[in-house]
């Protein structure tokens, strides 16, 4: 007999706080691989759950527009939106290739060291704490000191500055999630809430190194030309935005969802202790297990087809890296978690012209990070179930109870 069709909604949060995407993806794959998900009121977006049409898309910028922004009906969506072609992530050539080359610079491997340095220390501390008090949140109290090491190398920002900018940012992500933000009738105009009150904080930023420009980010932004002429003001702040907004969130869940899978499969864990040289192999599992950017979004400029449906040009086309990233054509035993798994070609950092520019720097604070709990890792254990934030676009951990036994 045949499993039942599970229910399909790529919009439920809960079905993905659940868990029970796996199941819907593996079901998509096999009988509906390119999906359309019609809204109530007949708007739809595609779905491209296929590892091959998922690579196809991320590589085809002149069929897929990135200017409506990489999230599905959260902040940018409209390609009217002032932050089409200003953001990086919501950018096109020739516009995405001039911002790239000048936030590379934000990049650089002396910036990613002095990134590490930071993290190390806080890291330190934090895992010093967790040891001393028999064990804490791991969620709250250790992992965001991943984002909040590279805002204080990156930005120049003071350690309570990082955490409120993290704060805002975890809001942003997190605005379906009634832990992190109140639920109202209008989540849109509470999201466009706390953009603005991103923009305040980085404007506060921008007008502080204006008087006193260092050599981070903002002073970096503020001072870059592109065809000779600066960067307007608007620009500085929505590429600062995508920085705090690409980065704080997406490490530091990964982090959990690392912790999680490594107590999940102590036979694995054990293979790690044994052999700590394997650690860059495993985060690169860690990266695919935890598919934590869960899907970008793209938006048809002229008409296609894919898996034979027909796309229109103007149509939203999602792609969903969690999706690809457990794809049975492409992995392996994709649903056993391997931290010698190689060769794993994994879409967590996206791929082609807008592939994840922090990659590095998010490895080497994960690399930090656990290289720093592994002796502890026996040690370590739940003392709860973690509750996962209420989202489809990024796979988080709210909160995550450790105990030291
Ligand atoms: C595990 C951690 C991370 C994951 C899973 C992740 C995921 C991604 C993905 C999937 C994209 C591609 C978006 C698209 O194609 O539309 C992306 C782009 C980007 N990420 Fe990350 N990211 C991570 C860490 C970071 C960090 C640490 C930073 C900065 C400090 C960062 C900043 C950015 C920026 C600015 C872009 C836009 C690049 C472009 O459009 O050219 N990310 N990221």
């Amino acid at each position: 007999m045949t499993a039942p069709a599970p229910i399909v909604d790529l919009t439920d949060v809960e079905a993905f706080a659940a868990g029970a995407h796996r199941e819907m993806f593996r079901w998509l794959r096999a009988t509906d691989p390119v999906h359309a998900h019609v809204f109530p009121d007949g708007g739809r977006f595609w779905a491209l759950t296929r590892y091959r049409d998922v690579v196809a898309a991320y590589t085809d910028h002149r069929t897929f527009s990135s200017s409506g922004g990489a999230m599905l009906g959260g902040s940018f969506r409209s390609r009217e939106d002032t932050a089409a072609g200003r953001m990086l992530v919501a950018s096109d050539p020739p516009r995405h290739r001039l911002l790239r080359k000048v936030m590379h610079h934000a990049f650089s491997p002396e910036r990613i060291r002095l990134v590490q340095r930071q993290v190390e220390l806080l890291v330190d501390a934090a895992v010093d704490r967790l040891l001393a008090d028999g064990g804490g949140d791991f969620a709250t109290d250790v992992a965001p000191e991943l984002p909040a090491g590279a805002l204080m190398a990156m930005v120049g920002l003071s350690q309570d500055e990082a955490h409120e900018l993290i704060g805002m940012t975890r809001r942003m992500i997190g605005f379906r999630d009634p832990v992190l933000v109140e639920q109202t009738s209008d989540v849109r105009l509470q999201l466009a809430g706390i953009q603005a009150d991103i923009f305040d904080f980085f404007e506060e930023v921008i007008r502080l190194r204006r008087h006193r420009p260092g050599d981070d980010l903002v002073s970096l932004l503020l001072t870059a030309t592109i065809n000779g002429r600066p960067l307007p003001e608007e620009e500085v702040l929505y590429n600062c935005m995508n920085v705090a907004v690409g980065g704080n969130e997406t490490s530091s869940y990964t982090a959990c969802s690392g912790l999680l899978a490594l107590l999940d499969h102590p036979d694995q864990s054990s293979i790690l202790l044994r052999d700590p040289e394997l650690l860059d192999c495993a985060i690169g599992e860690m990266l695919r297990w935890s598919s934590t950017n869960a899907y970008v979004q793209r938006v048809a400029v002229r008409d296609t087809e894919i898996g034979g449906r027909h796309i229109r040009s103007g149509d939203s086309v999602t792609l969903w890296n969690v999706s690809a990233n457990f794809d049975e054509d492409q992995f392996d035993e994709p649903n056993v978690f391997r931290v010698t798994r190689t060769p794993n070609r994994h879409l967590t950092y996206g791929v082609g012209i807008h592939r994840c520019i922090g990659a590095t720097l998010a490895h080497v604070e994960l690399g930090t990070l656990f290289a720093r709990i592994l002796p502890h890792l026996p040690r370590m254990q739940q003392a709860g179930e973690a509750r996962r934030l209420r989202s489809n676009f990024i796979l988080g951990t709210t909160s995550m109870p450790i105990v030291m036994i």
